[in-house]
């Protein structure tokens, strides 16, 4: 029988069930929302905000394919019913797009390229002390799909680093610490931390100004993960104090970031308005294919949610 894969997002929709339909040309790939009528028979959706009552209403669904890596948004609607798996994304582009965020921006910060271009605008001939990446402490909150991978570059680039997750991990060149246990070893006198955490409710508000005071005087922090990681007072505060030398931030608690907040003005504040890795419909679908083929194959589903865990 034909199973029907129903495409919800914003933009784009036309074009990614057109990349669908040709990866997956014996399902039927539909953009509209389901009948509210009942007897709705769709086996999966593709989704990034679905419409709210969309997903409740498809009562034969068998998975839903968020678009996102952080899947944070679909749990806390609630409109993912208990029994539906949700699938997050997984994919090459992701990863490859964060690591150069992530890189770019770290390599700008550890050879002082932002803090010359301030002493351009005034004119001003004045070299700092440069250090050699060895010398320079890194850390990397999170060390999944992207931080992990981002560790692993950061050390191969020579950068002294440590990288913190839930479980042990091994990687080759890093520290690895992890659990809460690990957590004061992992961020203690760091210079550069890099935030690749998913939004969970133990990761909530973890980036306060505890945990950013045991960084080393004059750190410089990069939220590639969520807005809600981090306590925006705490940085504002720190970054007054002069403890904080710069935040680059690419997540903010409300999206766009409202007019008046104060990263906005703050000097040390440089932000990206949530572009470090955008999902690429091609590479996507091609991720979401190869797992619905090989579901119907008979094996269990990748990359699925732990609803208990948050991620
Ligand atoms: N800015 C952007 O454009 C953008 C784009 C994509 C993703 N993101 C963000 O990046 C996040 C990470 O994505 P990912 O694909 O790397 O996720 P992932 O593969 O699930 O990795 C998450 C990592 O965080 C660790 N972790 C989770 N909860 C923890 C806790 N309570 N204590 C310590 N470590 C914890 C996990 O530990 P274990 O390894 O032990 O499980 C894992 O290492 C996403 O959730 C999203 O918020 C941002």
């Amino acid at each position: 029988m034909t199973k029907k894969l129903r495409v919800l997002l914003r933009s784009n929709a036309d074009h990614w069930a057109a990349l669908l339909q040709s990866a997956l040309p014996g399902h039927l790939i539909v953009t509209d929302a389901p009948a509210d009528t009942g007897g709705d028979d769709t086996a999966y959706a593709v989704v990034g905000k679905p419409p709210p009552g969309a997903l409740p209403a498809m009562a034969g669904l068998q998975a839903v394919f968020s678009v996102n890596a952080g899947i944070e948004g679909l749990i806390e609607s609630g409109e993912v019913p208990a029994h539906v798996p949700i699938v997050r994304m997984v994919d090459e582009g992701l990863a490859e797009g964060m690591l150069e965020w992530v890189l770019a921006t770290t390599l700008a910060w550890h050879r002082n390229l932002f803090t010359y271009r301030e002493q351009q605008l005034e004119a001003r001939w004045a070299p700092l002390e440069e250090i050699v990446a060895r010398e320079r402490r890194v850390t990397v909150l999170g060390a999944g799909h992207l931080g992990g991978r981002v560790a692993l570059w950061l050390a191969r680039l020579g950068f002294a680093t440590r990288a913190w997750s839930r479980s042990p991990k091994q990687i080759p060149g890093v520290d690895c610490r992890f659990g809460q246990a690990g957590l004061d070893d992992a961020v203690t006198g760091s210079e550069i931390l890099v935030n690749l955490l998913p939004l969970t409710p133990a990761t909530e508000n973890l980036l306060d100004l505890s945990l950013l005071s045991k960084l080393a005087p004059r750190a410089v922090l990069i939220n590639g993960g969520r807005g809600r990681h981090v306590v925006d007072q705490a940085v504002i505060d720190l970054l007054r104090s002069g403890q904080l030398r710069a935040a680059v931030l690419d997540v903010f608690r409300d999206e766009p970031l409202p007019e008046g907040h104060a990263f906005w003005r703050q000097p040390g504040v440089y932000l990206t308005p949530h572009v470090a890795a955008p999902t690429h419909a091609r590479s996507a679908v091609a991720a979401i294919a190869a797992n619905i083929r090989s579901f119907e194959a008979g094996s269990p589903l990748a990359h699925v949610v732990d609803r208990d865990r948050g991620y």
